[in-house]
């Protein structure tokens, strides 16, 4: 099965910690070779921006994510 993450792009979430979280999820589908399984795509601001950084992965929502968050996520799928 394929995972799908769509990080927020947007100027506010990407300021947030968007810029680090996606550098985070790059570096985790290199470091554990999970290129086929997971796919990233950024998304764009959807007046949410209070609540960010926010991240979609199999379209649940994740709000004021961090690194920390995403490990403990990114494990799981
Ligand atoms: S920048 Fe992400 S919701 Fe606005």
């Amino acid at each position: 099965m394929t995972n799908e993450i769509k990080v927020c792009m947007g100027s506010a979430c990407f300021a947030k910690g968007n810029q680090e979280n996606l550098e985070f999820i790059k570096q985790y589908i290199e470091e554990n070779n999970l290129d086929s399984v997971i796919t990233i795509t950024g998304s764009l601001c959807e007046n949410k921006c209070d609540i960010g950084p926010r991240i979609i992965i199999n379209d649940k929502e994740y709000t004021n994510v961090t690194t920390q968050d995403l490990e403990e996520i990114l494990k799981g799928l």
